[in-house]
């Protein structure tokens, strides 16, 4: 493995998984990374990178629906190694504007497979990177493993699926090396602040209504980034190729305790504002149209299999998140004046 193609590496997880690659593995290649840089891909997540990023990260501003682009990456850098990230990745904006979730998901995978494709003489992994929502909602009991029949709820996981699907193809028809893991809700530092953890320490901190969904009963699997960066990384050594593996952070919380445990958090690490306790700015709202009820991963393969086990809990992953967001007021507050959009736009043109 010489040369890695990550593709959405200016985003929540890419950032974290190229942050990890760097400074905590030992590989020792290049890495580039391909972002369109949408609202969610923010290149001050990447900022800072240690010197032993120096000659071995590059940043290729395009769009993975863009076949020219993408032939042009693979053959410039020799790619021999993909770890796909790029998505439209929000459940509420793929319900308004479903549009964008087609295009990026479906279509940009396809176009990624059908590159992998053509250079399958070097291609050592096609790494797909996805999500539990494609097995759809558990009710109280069970979990989703491997074998879940497939059965998305909305815009954003029926796409997913799709791209799961195409990934799983070409690997039976033209034999492309993937591998496709499926996990859990993710947080910790530089979440894109529409997903609810960011959500609501961000308006925690501001006094901001905290906006919980129906009742706040729905269950949600939840995972410190960093152990998704590190299955992913082990999936990619190690993972069988044209296999699937689950990853799940064996944290399943119910929404509104989840809340109003990062209330009780705010209240201790936050000097105080007007309102405390905090959780006195929870607001239930309307409820997300085909909200899933709950997600529960069993992740049995894949610490059976590759010895992987999630390292962070919750109790910490959460306190160094929520202090991760105090300690980068600037990053915050340029992400929410959309002032980075305007250095996008300096730097990189329009398209930014
Ligand atoms: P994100 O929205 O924070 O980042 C997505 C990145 O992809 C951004 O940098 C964006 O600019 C880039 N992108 C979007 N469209 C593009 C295009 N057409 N061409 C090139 N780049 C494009 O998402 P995230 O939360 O980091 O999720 C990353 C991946 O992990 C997604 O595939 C998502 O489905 C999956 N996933 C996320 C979670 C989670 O909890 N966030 C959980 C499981 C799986
Ligand atoms: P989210 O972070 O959007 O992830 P996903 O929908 O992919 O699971 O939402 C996590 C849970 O929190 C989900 O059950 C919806 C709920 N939620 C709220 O109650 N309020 C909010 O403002 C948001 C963004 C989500």
């Amino acid at each position: 493995m010489k040369n890695i193609l990550v593709t959405g590496g200016s985003g929540f997880i890419g950032a974290n998984f190229i942050r990890y690659l760097l400074s905590e593995t030992d590989y020792s290649g290049r890495i580039v990374n391909m972002d369109l840089l949408t609202y969610a891909g923010n290149p001050e997540n990447l900022s800072g990178l240690d010197a032993s990023a120096q000659g071995r990260y590059v940043f290729v501003h395009a769009d993975i629906c863009d076949a020219a682009a993408v032939k042009n990456a693979f053959e410039a850098y020799e790619i021999d190694t993909i770890c796909h990230f790029a998505a439209e990745s929000h459940v509420d904006r793929s319900i308004v504007a479903p549009d964008a979730f087609v295009n990026t998901n479906i279509v940009g995978t396809f176009i990624l497979l059908e590159e992998a494709r053509r250079h399958t003489d070097r291609l050592q992994r096609f790494h797909h990177v996805s999500t539990d929502e494609v097995y759809g909602s558990l009710g109280k009991e069970g979990f989703f493993s491997e074998e879940t029949p497939y059965d998305p709820s909305s815009p954003y996981s029926a796409s997913k699926a799709a791209s799961d699907h195409l990934v799983r193809a070409y690997h039976r028809t033209y034999n492309i090396p993937v591998t496709i893991s499926n996990c859990s809700n993710n947080y910790g530092p530089y979440q894109f602040p529409e997903k609810l953890i960011p959500l609501m320490i961000l308006n925690g901190i501001a006094d901001k209504p905290l906006p919980v969904y129906g009742k706040g009963i729905n269950v949600r699997d939840w995972l410190f980034v960093r152990d998704h960066c590190r299955a992913i990384w082990t999936i990619i050594q190690n993972g069988r190729t044209g296999e699937t593996y689950n990853i799940g952070g064996e944290c399943e919380i119910p929404n509104i305790t989840l809340v109003q445990t990062l209330c009780d958090i705010l209240d201790e690490m936050v000097p105080p504002g007007q309102n405390r306790p905090r959780s006195n700015l929870i607001t239930f709202v309307n409820d997300r149209p085909g909200h899933d009820f709950r997600y529960a991963i069993d992740s049995t393969k894949l610490k059976t299999e590759l010895h992987w086990k999630p390292e962070a809990s919750f109790e910490t992953g959460i306190r160094q998140t929520v202090q991760w967001y105090l300690d980068n007021p600037d990053w915050v507050a340029r992400v929410q004046s959309g002032e980075y959009r305007k250095w996008l736009t300096e730097n990189y043109g329009e398209r930014g």
